[in-house]
């Protein structure tokens, strides 16, 4: 569409928003500026109304899980290894890290909505004396593993259009915290359009469309299309970290964890720990038709979610945490299909009627797509259960449960005051 002239972009745009209901999209367009114009066509004839549409329709369906063929997947305990077995897993995982095989991946693509931070969550000081920012505490975790492994380990990571310049700010500002700067790598995740509840497509202000990052999910296809497994693969990667950016316990490049994975001949594997309650907020590792599969706590039905071994322990226990270990070729696979999306309502500010309009409550449909749902794809994976205390403490909301609060404490009680 980029070769059109002016004059047949308005015509195509006036005719696919006439056609899909989405008139609106042009209500401003007399009082913008010809640049303003150009950039709003362009957006505009870059939607695929008829996927937006497609997604609308979907954004109310219930998931029948009654009907799903469902069988635990119960995780190995890090804490039932005996030291031997321990150290075994560690040189593995070490030993290949020296070798400059393990990469990481941070997804910081996300909007932080819940936080309400102005700027990328990863820039957010959860208050620890030494005001360091969840960047710099995820570099801090990966320069241990480097000095360990006499070699510094490749950083990827994943922004997007709303973040993408602050993050990268951010890194020059502080000189990339003493990491190597060659070895750090940004790279932005797909945006997808936002929605009302009446499946019209919102406006971010007259001149542009209202977009949110495709979710999670987004990273493997942002791999391929960013050519960042070429990348990877001329830097002789085999293997991909992948964490989020709001763990501040999150351990980085563990060694432990891809000694596990290869060990058991793993070409992915999971971090997850046991599920306090039967109904916590959490989706649970499961096999689905035989393969791998997360449930979400919202899917899984009453009975299986509240099913004990004779240990006492939940059989569908084992909580997914963002925290996974990916062989190169398998990711590259799965990039190439496509994951569905997952629609969230959440508030929003939108251009609508002549001004901006900000939700009071979560009242607009984003689109996400889940890394998770690509375990299905797999033929199996390694589920490596640690300790929630020792290694998760996620910064999600303002104040409460998983908030900089809560994460603060539970990182000084882990690395001590010092830190
Ligand atoms: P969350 O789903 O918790 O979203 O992301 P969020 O953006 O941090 O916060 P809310 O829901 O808007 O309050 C979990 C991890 O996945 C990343 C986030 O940056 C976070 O590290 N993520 C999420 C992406 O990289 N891209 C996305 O599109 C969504």
């Amino acid at each position: 569409m980029n070769g059109l002239s002016f004059e047949k972009k308005l015509e195509f745009a006036r005719k696919k928003t006439a056609e899909y209901n989405q008139e609106h999209l042009l209500q401003y367009f007399d009082l913008l500026d010809d640049n303003e114009k150009e950039l709003l066509l362009d957006d505009i004839l870059n939607i695929d109304f008829q996927f937006m549409c497609s997604l609308y329709k979907n954004a109310n369906k219930e998931i029948n899980a009654k009907n799903l063929d469902l069988k635990p997947a119960v995780g190995v305990p890090k804490s039932s290894m005996n030291q031997k077995e321990l150290d075994e897993i560690y040189e593995l995982g070490l030993a290949e890290i020296s070798k400059g095989a393990l990469c990481a991946v941070t997804m910081a693509g996300g909007q932080g909505s819940r936080l309400g931070h102005k700027g990328p969550k990863g820039t957010y000081d959860i208050g620890l004396p030494s005001h360091k920012s969840l960047f710099e505490i995820q570099c801090d975790g990966l320069k241990r593993i480097s000095e360990k492994a006499k070699v510094a380990i490749p950083w990827y990571i994943m922004t997007s259009e709303t973040n993408h310049e602050e993050s990268v700010a951010f890194f020059e500002k502080n000189n990339y915290f003493g990491y190597p700067k060659k070895d750090i790598m940004f790279f932005k995740q797909s945006m997808i359009p936002v929605m009302d509840k009446q499946g019209r497509i919102l406006l971010e202000s007259p001149s542009k469309i209202l977009k949110s990052p495709n979710g999670n999910g987004g990273l493997f296809s942002s791999l391929k299309d960013k050519s960042i497994f070429s990348d990877m693969r001329k830097r002789g990667i085999k293997w991909i970290f992948i964490c989020g950016i709001d763990n501040v316990l999150v351990r980085m490049a563990d060694p432990y964890f891809l000694g596990f994975t290869i060990k058991n001949k793993y070409k992915a594997s999971a971090k997850s720990f046991l599920k306090r309650d039967a109904s916590e907020k959490a989706g649970v590792f499961c096999y689905k038709d035989g393969r791998p599969y997360v449930i979400e706590y919202t899917e899984i039905p009453k009975e299986l979610a509240e099913l004990k071994d004779e240990k006492g322990d939940y059989v569908y226990g084992d909580t997914n945490v963002l925290n996974y270990i990916f062989d190169i070729d398998v990711a590259e696979n799965i990039a190439s299909a496509g994951l569905p999306y997952h629609t969230q309502i959440k508030a929003v500010t939108a251009y609508i009627n002549g001004e901006y309009v900000e939700s009071i409550k979560p009242d607009s449909y984003k689109f996400e797509t889940f890394l998770f749902d690509s375990f299905n794809m797999l033929d199996d994976m390694g589920i490596f259960r640690i300790e929630r205390e020792e290694e998760f403490a996620p910064v999600k909301n303002k104040t409460g449960i998983d908030s900089a609060e809560s994460a603060r404490e539970m990182y000084l009680a882990v690395y001590g005051a010092e830190s």
